[in-house]
């Protein structure tokens, strides 16, 4: 189990102004945030992000989404940093998302769901590389 994984605070939580609470519950939670920045993906680079679900049905409306507005992007480490990050953003769909969760606190749709993480370790060693440059990691 790596001790990294990737986290973005997605377009809504940005416009609604909730980056600064999530940060604060990611730093309260444990984590140590290795890279951060504020990003707006053109629908391209959001298409590149998300091919995993290229074939899925709600893809267009995913990459509308992700390319909406500016989001943050973040390297975060913990022990177990990929089921740990999960854990605290908490069900995909913010109605079956526990107390306590980041969904269920930001998030108002299964769509509009206010932060992403990784699913593996593998997956979260290809993500942040495809945002971050080593300069951009501590
Ligand atoms: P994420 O990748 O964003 O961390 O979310 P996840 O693992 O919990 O969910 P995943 O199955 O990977 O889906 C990726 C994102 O696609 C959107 N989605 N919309 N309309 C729908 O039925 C639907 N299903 C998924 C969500 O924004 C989800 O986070
Ligand atoms: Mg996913």
């Amino acid at each position: 189990m790596s001790n990294l994984t990737f986290g973005i605070i997605k377009p809504d939580a940005v416009r609604a102004g909730n980056h600064g609470k999530i940060v604060d519950r990611i730093l309260a939670a444990g984590f140590k945030v290795r890279g951060m920045k504020l990003i707006h993906q053109s629908k391209k680079q959001a298409e590149g992000f998300y091919a995993v679900h290229a074939e899925r049905p709600f893809f267009g409306e995913l990459t509308e989404f992700m390319s909406s507005g500016p989001c943050v992007v973040l390297a975060l480490e913990k022990e177990n940093a990929v089921p740990a990050w999960r854990d605290l953003m908490g069900a995909t769909n913010p109605a079956e998302a526990a107390d306590g969760t980041l969904r269920k606190e930001f998030a108002s749709s299964i769509g509009e769901n206010a932060v992403h993480g990784s699913d593996s370790d593998e997956n979260a060693a290809i993500e942040i590389a495809y945002f971050f440059s080593k300069l951009e990691l501590v």
